[in-house]
């Protein structure tokens, strides 16, 4: 439960041989996402009286409850994804108005009915099928076991044939894939392996939107970035676009995933040239974190731009939600889930304990540090979120 791994890394590699994630590609992608139904910034919300209680100079906690009402950042991926792969296909700009010209009757008529398929423990399969039903398209969602009814029930609210499958989340992207060949439909996975990167390249790319937000609310860059870890696409997306906006002046990037899911602390752990799959049973409440197996393009971006791994225990959650959602003085609060706010759980520890005064030497953290954090989710698991926030 409050398992607490740190591995300090030496990023290496050059990050303009990966998917380009920098601020170019982010103003193309942040003018397609601007025509899509409810776009608005999330907020990037300071949270002043909890920073100097911690200790720090700052600390910033950007908002993904707000995303489009779908409580969760990762349509952003989807949305992208779907809406370029249409629009190469009908040979139109991926632009501010392309949403709305593939939604248009002629494009109905040049595309058909599509399938989009998927794997997801939650949010990226909603986006997925938001994104599909806005443009008139079917999609099909595959579950891990073990998955909260509600995340199931809100997928099926955007009229996706989704259901809960027996496996564990690796391998229900493998069945995802496999559905994908027999049946012709187009596998939209926010993970990539050999041979399979187009798709998720551009998930990725979807994601700066989100980092192009927070670093334009900011007058200067962070000095500590902290991103949590399923596969991956997201923290590398993030790390690499702040690393292509700041250059040297990059903030000081850290990975944060369960412990029962740490496949990049394995990595980094390991430094060996090769990607490490997490072992054992993926048991933990961060069921947006649950992914045993790396991204690789992903991979590419944080071997080149993160600074430190952290594998750790469901305390450090349960802790960053109830900091959130009751946070000090004048401080707002923020409906943050177990995905959510583990990253702002462990940056607060990291603060206070004594045992991890080690990882705060080593990242440098004190009271000039200027931290980010994403709140990636708001309560998607309402149920659990009560429990433990409220006790209920
Ligand atoms: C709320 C939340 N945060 C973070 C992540 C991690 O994203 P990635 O799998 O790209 O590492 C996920 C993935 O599903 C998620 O749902």
């Amino acid at each position: 439960m409050d398992t607490f791994n740190f591995v300090r890394y030496t990023p290496r590699g050059r990050l303009d041989g990966t998917v380009p994630v920098g601020p170019a590609v982010a103003d193309t992608v942040s003018r397609f996402h601007r025509g899509l139904p409810g776009y608005e910034p999330t907020p990037l919300v300071e949270l002043s009286a909890l920073a100097s209680k911690l200790g720090l100079g700052a600390l910033y906690v950007k908002d993904e409850s707000k995303r489009f009402g779908l409580n969760a950042f990762k349509a952003l991926g989807g949305s992208y994804a779907i809406g370029t792969y249409l629009c190469g296909r009908l040979g139109i700009p991926a632009d501010e108005n392309a949403f709305a010209r593939l939604r248009s009757p002629e494009a109905r008529e040049k595309l058909g009915e599509l399938t989009f398929v998927t794997a997801t423990d939650g949010n990226h399969g909603r986006g997925v099928a938001w994104s599909a039903r806005l443009l008139g398209h079917r999609s099909v969602v595959y579950m891990p076991k073990g998955t909260a009814p509600e995340r199931l029930d809100n997928i099926l609210a955007q009229g996706a044939d989704a259901s809960i499958t027996d496996m564990v989340y690796d391998d229900a992207v493998r069945h995802a894939a496999a559905m994908a060949a027999e049946h012709g439909w187009i596998l939209v996975q926010d993970t990539a392996w050999p041979g399979y990167e187009d798709i998720p390249a551009r998930i990725m790319q979807g994601y700066t939107t989100m980092a192009q937000e927070a670093a334009d609310a900011l007058d200067r860059p962070p000095t500590h970035l902290f991103l949590q870890a399923g596969v991956g696409s997201m923290a590398g997306a993030v790390a690499g676009y702040f690393a292509g906006r700041y250059g040297a002046e990059r903030p000081l990037t850290v990975v944060v995933e369960p412990d029962s899911a740490d496949c990049h602390y394995r990595t980094a752990k390991a430094d060996d040239g090769s990607l490490h799959a997490a072992a054992g049973p993926m048991d933990s409440m961060m069921a947006g974190l649950c992914c045993g197996e790396p991204c690789t393009l992903s991979w590419d971006i944080l071997s080149a731009c993160a600074d430190g791994f952290i594998a750790c225990g469901d305390k450090y959650s349960a802790d960053g939600m109830r900091l959130l959602a009751r946070p000090c003085g004048a401080d707002a609060p923020i409906v943050s889930g177990e995905s959510g706010a583990v990253t702002t759980g462990v940056a607060a520890a990291i603060m206070t304990e004594e045992r991890l005064a080690p990882v705060k030497e080593a990242l440098g953290m004190d009271e000039t540090s200027r931290v980010l954090c994403i709140s990636t989710e708001g309560d998607t698991d309402r149920a659990n979120y009560r429990k433990v926030v409220y006790g209920e």
